[in-house]
């Protein structure tokens, strides 16, 4: 492997990217350092950056010095995650083609556009033949899968419904085309009936893995409940799918501590894919209301880059999907992100008139009309 040169790099962290108990030793210099430097620095480190990409496993504290890396380190982390990627899973990327089946929710988080409590969008579900229609348009482009992702429901209806599509998808394509779910907490006896009607992976974004940020993200009751958030994560593993799991990036309160710990989450999981991206406000939200204790949109992009590089370095044959949420904050987004180590592609195949209806966060015109029947994907 071609050397990545040698340097090293100072990192300084802020209040609002989070302690580690390991920096005890330094609190106190920290301490008096803060004094004359407010709220500012509160740690730092000296790290060599070869030294740090080189290690075999990362713990919490490399991943915020990682998260950290400007200039030259953070050159040298994507060159890295370039290396790597292409070692493990090739110069290939996996096209699925994403269907947003359904806007109706029953669940009111506090950043998403789609949320129960917005009045102000008007509720689809795709018929039975549009969704057929679209698998058609996934097979005939070669596209080895198919997502079906919608607002979470758990009605007998819908339940019934995605079983239905499922077979008749499975009938379609002779089994041909794989299927992922992303239809949010369910029953174990739910996931088995879909699992058994030819689902074969199940995408449940855990959002994020701190209980206290995951809290301040949604309403406090039953339907939104962190810990059951885990328990349909194992659920979904136990019923034999293929599991895929990923976070908002850059939301309001979170630091860097949190995004390290979401990192190890994914590794401590046993996941399969990772869909995860930068968070972007809406303003039909309750979150809305702190866009100003966030970081710029192009900090959140860059970091949603740092993340996916060093995921590739964490767990080098995982699927790492180049999200939307991605494209919608830098034009060449999902590019850059199957650069830095991402693999999978989601093009949109939803028909066009219902775009408006699925809009999760604030998002451009041209990233809304790819893609889509009628439309050649990507
Ligand atoms: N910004 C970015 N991602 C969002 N999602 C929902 N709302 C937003 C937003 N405002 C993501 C969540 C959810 C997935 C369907 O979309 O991670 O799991
Ligand atoms: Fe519903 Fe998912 Fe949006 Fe939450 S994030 S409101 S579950 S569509």
């Amino acid at each position: 492997m071609p050397s990545l040169g040698r340097f090293s790099q100072w990192t300084f962290l802020n209040k609002k990217q989070g302690w580690h108990p390991s920096d005890i030793g330094l609190r106190k210099y920290c301490r008096i350092l803060s004094f004359f430097w407010p709220g500012n620095i509160i740690r730092y480190r000296f790290m060599d950056c070869n030294q740090l990409l080189n290690k075999q496993y990362f713990n919490r504290q490399d991943i915020i010095v990682l998260l950290a890396l400007r200039g030259n380190g953070l050159d040298a982390l994507y060159r890295k995650s370039q290396q790597v990627r292409e070692k493990n899973v090739g110069k290939k990327v996996y096209y699925r083609g994403l269907i947003e089946y359904s806007n109706r929710c029953a669940k009111n988080c506090f950043y998403c556009g789609v949320r129960r409590g917005n009045k102000a969008i008007d509720r689809y579900t795709l018929t039975d033949d549009e969704v057929l229609e679209a698998a058609r348009l996934a097979l005939n482009e070669n596209f080895g899968s198919l997502v079906i992702q919608a607002g979470e429901r758990s009605d007998r209806g819908f339940v019934e419904k995605i079983g239905h599509l499922l077979r008749e998808v499975r009938k379609l394509s002779g089994g041909k085309l794989r299927v992922t779910l992303s239809l949010g907490e369910q029953t174990e006896e739910t996931y088995r009936m879909w699992r058994n009607s030819g689902a074969h992976r199940y995408l449940l974004r855990i959002e994020t893995s701190n209980p206290a940020l995951y809290k301040k993200l949604h309403p406090e009751d039953d339907l939104h409940s962190f810990q059951m958030r885990l328990k349909a994560l194992d659920l979904i593993q136990e019923t034999g799918y293929h599991v895929g799991t990923g976070v908002m990036i850059g939301l309001p309160f979170q630091t860097l501590d949190d995004l390290a710990a979401d990192l190890l989450f994914i590794k401590n999981h046993d996941i399969d894919m990772v869909g995860m991206g930068p968070y972007i406000e809406h303003e039909a939200t309750p979150l809305f209301r702190y866009r100003d204790q966030m970081q710029s949109k192009k900090e959140r992009f860059e970091l949603s880059m740092k993340m996916v590089a060093i995921l590739r370095l964490m767990m080098p044959d995982i699927n790492i999907a180049a999200t939307t949420a991605m494209q919608t904050l830098h034009p060449q987004g999902r590019e850059i992100a199957l650069k830095t180590g991402a693999n999978v592609i989601m093009p949109n195949l939803t028909p066009l008139k219902y775009r408006e209806g699925y809009l999760l966060y604030e998002i451009k015109e041209s990233t809304l009309k790819e893609g889509g029947l009628g439309n050649k994907p990507l």
